[in-house]
């Protein structure tokens, strides 16, 4: 519980989800576009995600992070969301990047300060995605 406890206190008061096990859909949900997060999830510039995961529809994907297979059938849409903003949350020494926050990081880049990675709407549309093709034969 302590790690936890911590992680929603770095996070501060703006990010009540964080306390919770899942990250409510933000107003882009409604725009969603399954394509869209497929061609994310792929870019290894934009996201890397393929590089440490196996992704069902995806040729290409690693095993240094857990198979993405079946996920909507052991996540909710809320879990999974939650899991790509900030793993950390669940586990402070992951090695999984925290794609939408902008918390703990040190050294960026000008232009990139106060920038997330992915783009609510990037993290919507992976969401969409990883819902839609992981839902099982
Ligand atoms: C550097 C390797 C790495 C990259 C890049 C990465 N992940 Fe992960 N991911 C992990 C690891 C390791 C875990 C297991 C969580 C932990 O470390 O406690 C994980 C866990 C997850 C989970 C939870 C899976 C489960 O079964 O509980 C999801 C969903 C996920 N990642 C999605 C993504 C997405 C989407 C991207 C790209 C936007 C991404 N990951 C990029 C390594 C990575």
């Amino acid at each position: 519980m302590k790690p936890l406890f911590l992680s929603a206190l770095m996070l501060g008061a703006s990010a009540v989800w964080a306390a919770s096990d899942g990250m409510p859909a933000t107003p882009s949900a409604a725009s969603a576009d399954t394509e869209r997060g497929r061609k994310l999830l792929v870019n290894r510039q934009e996201t890397g995600c393929v590089l440490c995961h196996t992704i069902p529809g995806m040729k290409e994907g690693g095993e240094m992070g857990p198979n993405l297979s079946g996920l909507s059938q052991r996540l909710s849409a809320e879990q999974i969301r939650y899991r790509i903003a900030d793993p950390r949350l669940l586990n402070p020494q992951t090695f999984m990047p925290a794609y939408f926050s902008t918390q703990g990081l040190h050294n960026v880049a000008k232009p990139l300060i106060g920038k997330t990675v992915l783009t609510e709407q990037g993290l919507e549309d992976i969401v969409a995605y990883l819902l839609n093709a992981t839902k099982g034969p």
